[in-house]
């Protein structure tokens, strides 16, 4: 396997590689435990706020120029407002947090340590904007949810291991139409957050 890049993007630098990265995370977040079934126009309305946001970063992971992962974040009071209300009803000054929108990453590209490169590439873009920490959110499903497959690893291993802890207090609920649905229903996303030293 080829050595990995990683490319910082921000604004409108990004523009050429939106369509790719919205084919990522459809394919990434297709999976348990998102089972998400969007639409490339989807995705373009939603990194639209990466190229716009004067806050926002988006790491690309390529294999040679293939895109194999990605990571992105921005200030929180730039993300959007279903993800900030939990903060603000909480108090939280939003201009001092950073919210790390995804990371997704292509199967055969795990467990090669990118996943940490991503952490870090955040959080040092955090402290560049004076934030103090970092959150993001993930998807709550039942152990015995019907589609989990048989070998699934829960990520709450490896975020600890970043140094985030789980804040049940902090939650957002989104909707999305999931692979078997036919429409969109509501899920319910739990905060993790760290605080940075
Ligand atoms: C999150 C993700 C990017 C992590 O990427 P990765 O490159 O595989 O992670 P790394 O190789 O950097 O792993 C770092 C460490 O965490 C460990 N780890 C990885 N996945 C783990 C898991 N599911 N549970 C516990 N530990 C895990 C690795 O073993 C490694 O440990 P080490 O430092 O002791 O060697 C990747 O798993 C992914 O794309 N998942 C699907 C999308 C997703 O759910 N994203 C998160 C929400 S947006």
């Amino acid at each position: 396997m080829n050595e990995i890049r990683i490319a910082p993007l921000r604004g409108q630098a990004l523009q050429p590689y939106l369509e790719e990265l919205g084919k990522l995370r459809l394919g990434v977040f297709r999976e348990y435990p998102y089972l998400y079934d969007g639409t490339l126009e989807d995705e373009r309305d939603y990194l639209k706020t990466y190229v716009t946001a004067a806050t926002s970063l988006v790491a690309l992971a390529q294999d040679g120029d293939k895109p194999v992962g990605a990571t992105t974040c921005l200030r929180m009071d730039e993300a959007d407002a279903g993800f900030r209300a939990c903060f603000e009803k909480a108090g939280y000054d939003t201009s001092s947090i950073c919210y790390l929108g995804e990371s997704v990453l292509q199967k055969p590209y795990r467990g090669r340590g990118i996943g940490k490169q991503f952490c870090k590439i955040r959080e040092d873009h955090a402290r560049r904007l004076d934030c103090t920490v970092t959150a993001f959110c993930a998807v709550d499903r039942d152990e015995k949810h019907a589609l989990r497959p048989a070998d699934y690893q829960p990520l709450d291993g490896f975020w600890q291991a970043q140094g985030y802890v789980r804040q049940p207090s902090l939650q957002a609920a989104f909707a999305w139409k999931e692979v078997h649905e036919a429409n969109e229903s509501l899920k319910t996303l739990t905060f993790w957050i760290k605080k940075l030293a």
